[in-house]
C-alpha cells in the first residue's frame, strides 16, 4: 500500500473510499472510490470530502458545521477509529487511501449521516441541566470555589460528536444501555457543587441500563477528540452509588 510522507509532492493524490447508502434507491450499501488532489499537508478529510462534493459528486452526504472540532457534528469512522473529520489531516492517517464510513449504532440516514434521535434521547434523560434543589441566593450568581470548578475542568467538554456511542460495544448489543456519554453527562452534573439532584442523577444510572453494564473496555476513552475520560467517569459514579447506599445504611 502506498504511503504518504512528508515528501509527498502536491501534484500526488489520495483516494477515498467512502461508504455509501442511499436507503430509498440502494439494496445494500457499497463502497465508492474518488480521487482527491493532495493540495496541502494539512489537508483534512473534512476538505477531502468538500471537495468530493462540490467538484466530484454533488450526491454524497456528510455532517459538519464549526469545522474546528468545537460542534461534534463531523464525526465518522475514518480508517478504524472514530474521529471528527475536520481535525484529522490526511497525512496523519499515512496512508493514501482512506476508508470512511458514518457512525456505528445509529440508522443511517443517507451515506455518512446517521439518525442521531437515539443518541440525543440518551442525553435528554440524563437532565443535563442543573437542578438546584435550593433557592438560588438572593444576591447575583451561585458561586463556586476554584477548586470545585477544577474537578469538572475533565467533564465539560464534551462536545457530543458519538465517538464514545460508536466505539462502545456494550451499546451496540443493548438498545437501551445509557453508554459513555450519558455517564459523562451524568458525572458532570453529580461533580457540580451547585447541583441539588446528586441522588436523582445517581438513580438514573444505578439499573440494568446504567453503569453496572460497562464492560470497562475503554473504547470511549481511546476514541474521545476532546482527550476525556468516560470510563474514569463511570468509575466515579459507581463509587459514589456505593457511597451513597452505606451512607443510607449508616443512617
Ligand atoms: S465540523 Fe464541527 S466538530 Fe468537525
Amino acid at each position: 500500500m502506498p504511503y504518504l510522507s512528508d515528501t509527498m509532492q502536491k501534484e500526488e493524490a489520495v483516494f477515498f473510499r467512502i461508504f455509501r447508502l442511499h436507503p430509498e434507491r440502494d439494496t445494500k450499501p457499497y463502497f465508492q472510490e474518488y480521487e482527491i488532489p493532495f493540495t496541502r499537508k494539512d489537508l483534512t478529510v473534512l476538505e477531502g470530502l468538500y471537495y468530493i462534493q462540490q467538484r466530484l459528486d454533488d450526491s454524497l452526504a456528510f455532517r459538519s458545521s464549526c469545522r474546528a472540532a468545537i460542534c461534534g457534528s463531523c464525526a465518522m469512522h475514518i480508517n478504524g477509529k472514530y474521529r471528527l473529520a475536520c481535525n484529522t489531516p490526511i497525512l496523519k492517517l499515512k496512508t493514501k487511501t482512506i476508508t470512511i464510513r458514518p457512525l456505528s449504532h445509529l440508522p443511517v440516514v443517507k451515506d455518512l449521516v446517521v439518525d442521531m434521535k437515539s443518541f440525543w434521547e440518551k442525553y435528554e434523560q440524563m437532565k443535563p441541566y442543573l437542578m438546584p434543589g435550593k433557592p438560588s441566593p438572593a444576591k447575583g450568581e451561585q458561586l463556586q470555589r476554584q477548586e470545585e470548578r477544577g474537578k469538572m475542568d475533565v467533564l465539560v467538554d464534551c462536545i457530543l460528536c458519538a465517538c464514545c456511542h460508536s466505539s462502545c460495544p456494550v451499546t451496540a448489543s443493548h438498545e437501551k444501555y445509557l453508554g459513555p456519554m450519558a455517564f459523562l453527562t451524568a458525572d458532570r452534573f453529580v461533580s457540580d457543587t451547585r447541583d441539588g439532584a446528586r441522588e436523582e442523577r445517581l438513580a438514573m444510572v444505578n439499573d440494568e441500563h446504567g453503569v453496572w453494564r460497562c464492560h470497562t473496555v475503554f473504547n470511549c476513552q481511546e476514541v474521545c477528540p476532546k482527550d476525556l475520560d468516560p470510563s474514569g467517569s463511570i468509575a466515579h459514579l459507581k463509587r459514589e452509588i456505593i457511597k451513597n447506599k452505606i451512607q443510607q445504611k449508616c443512617l
